[in-house]
């Protein structure tokens, strides 16, 4: 149970345990619910942990930007056991996730995972590579490969499209940033699927040694033969004299895996599947296709891919509204539930692709706010947009109750999305 109390001594309500199957198959409906009890509350997640969720547009946008909550994991994790609402599920946690000090550090030397100074530099080296110029120049290879995937499944009645599209054009696009030569690709995305699924297994740990092993010596070679490609960029930006260690380097290719592969996965999935459930939309889009770049800001917002979480700690009491989180506790601030405030959007659970979107905050707010933010929007309108220009008669192929969510304490995404292709234009 939290320490918390509020400015007017009031208990605190015992935590509601979140992230269940049942939240994942509705999370709108339950995040609605915890916004209406109270500014922050008090949860739990299924393995036990616990943290403060925060469901309302303005608090989220105030906390992503304060700096008294911090992303620096390499303190944060020490705050996991003292956190477990339940001392026997902490010991099962442990058991199962295996020993976390001993989860290579070199992962999380990254700039998601800092605080400044660490993130400032780390941001101003990045960025140096990651540039506007290097996105706009994806945008035909991004436009080709869509095309020939889209090809592939004009062949067959039925298709899983997470399979068949979302999930093999944002990985792609990361190994083409990485420079990823295609023959190692297959062994690099079994080592990312078991590296993002953030359990502690002997397993994971292996791809993690391998996926580190390999970094380093893709790392080299590009510092022998640079290639157009963002990682020799890495490699070689400096500013003033600083450069990225070959750790940093490691770390940065590693959440570039992580942070633009499977957020811009469920961005696919999630707005495919809003506009497979949304015929108007559709017809909107169809004579209209300016309005693509609103209609994938308003999937963002709808059903994006944080929905469920992005995590902080508090590095001191912070005050929300009327509640007081205290020193050292996690908070999670849902950006799905920030999307769906009434405070803010009205008439927020109705899709409306004709909606303005200033100040959104699906990529967050702030210092970390999400540096892929333009790659992402340009595959999410590339490649919905040229799916459903081909396929005018794309439907589900099941019912939408039927759909089975993954259970991520973050993301918000489809297993699958089984659709009936219908005939090819
Ligand atoms: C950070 C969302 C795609 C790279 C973030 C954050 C969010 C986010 C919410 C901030 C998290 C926080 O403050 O805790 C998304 C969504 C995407 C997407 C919804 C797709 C629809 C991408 C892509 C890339 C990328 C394609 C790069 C290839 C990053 C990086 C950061 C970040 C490097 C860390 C920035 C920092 O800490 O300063 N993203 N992202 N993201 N994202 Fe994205």
């Amino acid at each position: 149970m939290p320490s918390a109390q509020s400015p007017s001594q009031s208990p605190v309500p015992q935590p509601v345990e979140l992230f269940t199957p049942a939240f994942h198959q509705d999370p709108h409906g339950a995040l609605a619910a915890l916004r209406q009890t109270a500014p922050a509350v008090p949860v739990v997640t299924p393995n036990g942990l616990r943290t403060w969720l925060i469901s309302g547009y303005e608090q989220a946008r105030e906390l992503l930007a304060d700096p008294r909550l911090s992303k620096d994991m390499r303190v944060g994790r020490d705050l996991i056991p003292r956190n477990f609402a339940d001392p026997e599920k902490q010991r099962a946690f442990l058991a199962e996730s295996g020993d976390h000090s001993q989860f290579p550090q070199v992962l999380s030397v990254h700039m998601l995972d800092s605080d400044p100074p660490d993130h400032t530099r780390l941001r101003r080296l990045v960025g140096r590579a990651f540039t506007a110029r290097r996105v706009e120049a994806l945008q035909p290879r991004i436009i080709e490969f869509t095309d020939e995937l889209l090809d592939g499944i004009a062949g067959s009645e039925r298709v899983d499209l997470m399979e068949a599209l979302a999930f093999p054009v944002p990985f792609t696009v990361i190994c083409w940033l990485l420079g990823v030569p295609p023959d190692d690709r297959s062994e690099f995305r079994r080592w990312s699927n078991l590296l993002v699924s953030g359990a502690g297994t002997p397993e994971v740990r292996d791809a993690s040694v391998s996926m580190i092993a390999y970094l380093r010596a893709l790392i080299e070679s590009k510092r022998t033969e640079p290639a157009d490609d963002i990682l020799s960029d890495l490699v070689q930006v400096s500013d003033e004299g600083d450069q990225l260690s070959d750790d940093e380097l490691i770390s940065m290719a590693f959440l570039l895996l992580v942070a633009g592969h499977e957020t811009t996965v469920n961005l696919i999935g999630n707005g495919t599947l809003a506009l497979l459930q949304h015929p108007a939309a559709r017809e909107q889009l169809a004579t209209d296709p300016a309005l693509w770049p609103a209609a994938v800001e308003e999937f963002l917002r709808y059903d994006g891919p944080v929905t469920n979480a992005t995590w902080r700690f508090t590095t001191e009491p912070v005050e929300v509204g009327s509640v007081l989180i205290p020193e050292g506790e996690f908070v999670t601030i849902s950006l799905g539930a920030a999307g769906r405030d009434p405070a803010r959007y009205s008439d927020p659970d109705r899709l409306d692709i004709t909606r303005s979107h200033s100040a959104s905050v699906a990529f967050g707010h702030g210092i970390h706010h999400c540096l892929g933010a333009p790659l992402a929007r340009l595959e999410g309108q590339i490649v919905i947009s040229r799916l459903f220009a081909r396929f005018p008669a794309l439907r589900l192929a099941v019912d939408s109750t039927e759909l089975r969510w993954r259970s991520s304490l973050m993301m918000r995404g489809l297993e699958e999305l089984p659709v009936l292709t219908g005939r090819s234009a």
